[in-house]
């Protein structure tokens, strides 16, 4: 059986309106469109690891409404294993969402069946960790089953990622042993290690702290600047390739679903790395979540404009 990527985690039906500005609070804007696109950290990270070449398997909850359906049905259209997607009585995960003139979001999610994936259903997957080569798991789903999955990854010894998003405290300390790979953003890496994060350097003093607090190792994802690998023993910088964005949605997610690919299909870090890069910032030219997603073929015919 070739290598797998196993997600456990959130899906969403992103409500996506476009504006020329984000809102202020108790401002009424005009938009210029709105969508509905399947979308949630989880699912987009799985749709990505599809798409750039892994066999990948969902855990997660949708709604007994008409968008768990749609949901659903996105992921199995990617040739995601969907056995461990269970539909549960009420609403599917929403997220609502704004994206400016610059590119830039504005998102709220309501968790809605996400809130359904406890320890004791993730439990009952048991079999989809026992299969898995890497695991991935993100912060729109209850703690205690982020905790149960990361410790059982490492009980299982499945190399565990952990993207911390969205996050705004300090992760439970015992979680850090379970991690082999944390892959914050700028604003998750400073609530996660308690220092400003907004420099190369900076990245560093927080990347240390992390490694420090257990983590195995930290990629810090900068946006345009690339992002940061330490590994406790150094640190390299890797820059993003220089693209024009028109919608940033989802780029975190496809770089965590490309790099985990990459790793599966046997690429060094570093290679890894770029490959979630060049992945993740063909993204941000189109819109949406996971019709932003490029393929394996749309990265590898990737060139620096
Ligand atoms: O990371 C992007 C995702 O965040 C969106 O698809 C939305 O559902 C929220 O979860």
């Amino acid at each position: 059986m070739s290598a797998k990527v196993v997600v456990v985690g959130s899906l969403n039906m992103d409500l996506v309106t476009r504006a020329s500005r984000l809102p202020r609070g108790g401002e009424t804007l005009i938009g210029q469109s709105f969508a509905t696109v399947c979308g949630g950290k989880g699912a987009n990270q799985a749709v990505a690891a599809a798409r750039l070449g892994a066999q990948v398997s969902m855990v997660g909850c949708v709604g007994t409404d008409a968008y768990g359906q749609v949901l659903r049905q996105a992921l199995l259209d990617e040739g995601i294993d969907c056995r461990a997607v269970s539909a549960v009585e009420g609403t599917s995960g929403v997220a609502l969402i704004v994206v400016d003139d610059n590119s830039q979001n504005a998102i709220v999610i309501v968790a809605g069946a996400n809130g359904a994936l406890t320890p004791a259903v993730l439990g009952c997957f048991d079999a989809a960790l026992q299969e898995a080569d890497v695991i991935i798991c993100q912060l729109e789903i209850p703690d205690a089953t982020v905790g149960h999955a990361l410790k059982r990854g490492r009980e299982l010894g499945k190399t565990v990622i952990l993207n911390p998003a969205p996050a705004s405290r300090p992760l439970p300390q015992e979680w850090y042993a379970s991690i082999d790979y944390l892959i914050p953003n700028e604003s998750e890496a400073a609530a996660l290690s308690g220092l400003p994060v907004d420099s190369l350097q900076t990245a560093q003093i927080a990347a240390t702290r992390l490694i420090d607090m257990g983590a195995g190792k930290v990629i810090i994802t900068l946006g345009a600047q690339g992002s940061l690998f330490a590994d406790g023993k150094g640190f390299e910088h890797f820059p993003a390739p220089s693209v024009k964005a028109l919608d940033t949605t989802a780029a975190g997610d496809t770089f965590v679903g490309g790099f985990a690919a990459a790793l599966v299909a046997g690429m060094s870090e570093a290679q890894a790395i770029r490959f979630g890069q060049v992945a993740a910032a063909l993204s941000v030219t189109r819109a949406g979540a996971q019709p932003s997603i490029p393929t394996l073929a749309d990265v590898q015919a990737f060139k620096t404009p």
